[in-house]
């Protein structure tokens, strides 16, 4: 266990600290690019859909804060390209990437998996290839560039009770992006032949955690490959959060959720870590396994 410092006690980034946060026109993104705007980093909010981007956009520059908004349907692959050639031409590098951006069809309670590919392919396919498109656009400088990844403890891997799925993805010295692919294939595999109830996958919103799941995984994988280059990669579960995505219902505002989002993103460079996996519901931040 360790804790996070006020990122207000010892500020290393300026307004030329570039961050990028997906999903942000509502809920736990919105929050997210409020605090990172009203702590004075340049903020690109990027959403889906073009007038609730702006529209959120305007709240915030009402409120005095500079934005930037770029159109971002992290689903779609020319959506991404689109994202990332206009970043190229407006930006110089990136600090930040805050991988917010995710989709759930079912109510509390619900479990469906009708719409999983959909799901997988946001929540996961769509923050991994936008990651791998940004990746070389990252500043790597002496303050550390950092990805935060917002997942979710459902798709911890203690969720999974297949002991030949959990052993895909257990071992850290083998873990790949491969074995990841093969893991989502065979969930989507077991849903096409009506065998995923059966087959020892999270339990619940199933669909969801083994895309975050996944996306856990990947950010394993990923912070490893960047040990030692100036690249962190982390990722957050803020908790049973009031958002649309829990019908409004949850222990904590977004705005709660997005401060300790927000204190992770602006550790330290000497207190960056990588590769950890960080809860909102514990008094201090939970290094554990993702
Ligand atoms: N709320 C919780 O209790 C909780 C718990 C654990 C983890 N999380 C995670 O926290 C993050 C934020 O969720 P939230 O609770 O703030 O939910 P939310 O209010 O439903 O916000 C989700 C955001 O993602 C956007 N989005 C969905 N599909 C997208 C796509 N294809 N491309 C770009 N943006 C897309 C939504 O845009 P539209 O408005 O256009 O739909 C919305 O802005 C998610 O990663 C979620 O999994 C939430």
């Amino acid at each position: 266990m360790e804790s996070t410092t006020s990122p207000l006690s010892s500020r290393w980034w300026s307004k030329d600290t570039v961050a990028v946060v997906t999903g942000a026109n509502k809920g736990i993104g919105y929050a997210i690019v409020r605090r990172l705007a009203e702590l004075g980093l340049t903020v690109i909010l990027t959403a889906r859909n073009a007038e609730r981007g702006e529209m959120a956009v305007e709240c915030l520059r009402n409120s005095g804060l500079r934005v930037h908004f770029c159109c971002l349907d992290v689903s779609s692959p020319n959506s991404i390209h689109d994202f990332v050639s206009w970043f190229h031409q407006k930006f110089d590098a990136l600090d930040i990437l805050v991988n917010n951006a995710a989709i759930s069809f079912n109510n509390i309670g619900e479990n469906s998996v009708v719409h999983c590919e959909t799901v997988i392919r946001t929540n996961y396919h769509g923050a991994k290839l936008l990651t791998d498109s940004l990746l070389p656009y990252f500043r790597r400088s002496g303050a550390i560039s950092r990805i935060l990844n917002i997942t979710s403890r459902l798709g911890s891997l203690e969720k999974v009770r297949n002991p030949k799925i959990r052993a895909l993805l257990e071992d850290d010295d083998k873990l790949s992006e491969k074995q990841i692919s093969n893991v989502v294939d065979l969930f989507l595999t077991s849903v096409g032949d009506g065998t995923w109830e059966t087959q020892g996958w999270p339990e619940v919103w199933t669909d969801y955690a083994v895309s975050k799941l996944a996306l856990n995984s990947y950010s394993k994988v990923l912070a490893k490959q960047n040990k030692g280059r100036r690249l962190s990669v982390n990722c957050f579960c803020p908790g049973f959060t009031q958002t649309a995505m829990t019908g409004g219902v949850g222990k904590r505002t977004a705005q709660d959720a997005a401060n300790k989002a927000a204190a992770i993103i602006l550790l330290p460079p000497a207190s960056i870590t990588t590769g950890k996996f960080y809860a909102a519901n514990d008094p201090s931040v939970v290094n554990s396994r993702l």
